[in-house]
Formats: structure tokens, C-alpha cells, sequence
């Protein structure tokens, strides 16, 4: 656990939780792989129904986040960031767990995600306790035109 690690939940697009999200965002993800998204794309996800971000702060510097779309009982991971500087401590696990358990409340019974097949997340993802789905190959291109299979990834909870 990371001493003064704080989780904030925001259900809308407050101004200064979106800024820390892009904070983390544009130096989280690899340009290479195009998977950051725009502060505009970021806001737009914000204003829709069942949607809630959670930002990991340390002194009030934004370390990482987690943004969660839900639909009645599902609820779907869109993103999951740490600042390369503060990776490896557990902050992902943390944000995750919180994620998790904020779905639980709020009466979800599963969370699906969909990620890179080789994103070295999905190691966290089946520590957690996710379970493989299916591959999509060649779903995802980066930004240098190669081709990437996506996997999908399911936790059902219990209540
Ligand atoms: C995925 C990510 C959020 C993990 O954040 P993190 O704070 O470093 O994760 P944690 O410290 O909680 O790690 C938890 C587990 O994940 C695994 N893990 C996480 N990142 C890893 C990495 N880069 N290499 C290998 N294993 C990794 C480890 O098994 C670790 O388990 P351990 O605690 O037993 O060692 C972070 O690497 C990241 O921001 N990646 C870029 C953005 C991204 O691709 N997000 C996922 C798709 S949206």
C-alpha cells in the first residue's frame, strides 16, 4: 500500500478530477499504441448515465485512475492508468479493488474489460480474479499501423 495513497469518486465531469485524469492519461499511455483518449472524449463519457471515474492522489497529485461505464447490472473497466513513476506499488490493484467494490454497492454482478494481448495489465486483471473470454484478433491498431488482438476478460461478482 502506498502511504497517503487518497481514492476520490467523481459521477461527473467535475473540471479538476477530468484535468488530473488527463494529467495521468498523457503519460501513462504508450503513443504508440493510440490508446490514450482526448480530454473531450473523456468528457463526453462523463455526462453518460452509470459512469464514474476514481482518481488515486498522493498530496493531492494525481498518481492513476480508473473509469468504469455501468448498464443496469454490468459494468464495463474503459481505462486503467498509473504515472510510470509510481508504478509497481500497487496503486492499480488499489483503484481495481475500489472499482470493484464501488460496482458491488451500487447492485452490479460483473465487470468485463477488453485489453491489448500484450498488455502486461492482464497479469493484475487475473490476479484479481477476471477470467478469460475471447480474443478478437487484429481489433486494435497503433498508431504505426500494427495490429494488435484484443482480449476480453469477466469477474462475476456475488452480492
Ligand atoms: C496496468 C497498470 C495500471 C498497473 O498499475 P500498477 O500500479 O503498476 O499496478 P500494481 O502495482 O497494482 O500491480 C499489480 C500487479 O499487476 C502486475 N503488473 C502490473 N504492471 C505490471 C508490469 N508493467 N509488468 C509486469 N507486471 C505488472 C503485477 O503482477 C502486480 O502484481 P504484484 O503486486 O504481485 O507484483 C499500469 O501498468 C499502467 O498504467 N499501464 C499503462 C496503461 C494501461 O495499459 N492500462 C491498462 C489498459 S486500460
Amino acid at each position: 500500500m502506498t502511504p497517503g495513497l487518497i481514492l476520490d469518486s467523481y459521477d461527473d465531469g467535475d473540471r479538476n478530477a477530468l484535468a488530473d485524469t488527463m494529467t495521468v492519461m498523457v503519460r501513462a499511455f504508450d503513443p504508440v499504441f493510440g490508446e490514450a483518449w482526448t480530454l473531450p472524449q473523456l468528457a463526453g463519457v462523463m455526462t453518460m448515465p452509470g459512469t464514474w471515474l476514481t482518481l488515486a492522489r498522493v498530496d493531492a497529485a494525481p498518481l492513476g485512475f480508473a473509469l468504469i461505464r455501468s448498464v443496469l447490472d454490468e459494468c464495463e473497466l474503459l481505462l486503467l492508468a498509473v504515472d510510470p513513476l509510481w508504478r509497481g506499488r500497487g496503486i492499480g490493484r488499489s483503484l481495481l479493488v475500489d472499482s470493484l467494490n464501488t460496482a458491488r454497492r451500487r447492485g452490479i454482478t460483473s465487470m468485463n474489460l477488453e485489453v491489448r494481448a500484450t498488455n502486461n495489465a492482464i497479469k493484475l486483471y487475473e490476479n484479481i480474479g477476471f477470467e478469460y473470454v475471447h480474443r478478437r484478433p487484429g481489433y486494435y491498431r497503433g498508431n504505426d499501423g500494427k495490429l494488435h488482438d484484443a482480449l476480453s476478460f469477466r469477474i462475476d461478482m456475488l452480492i
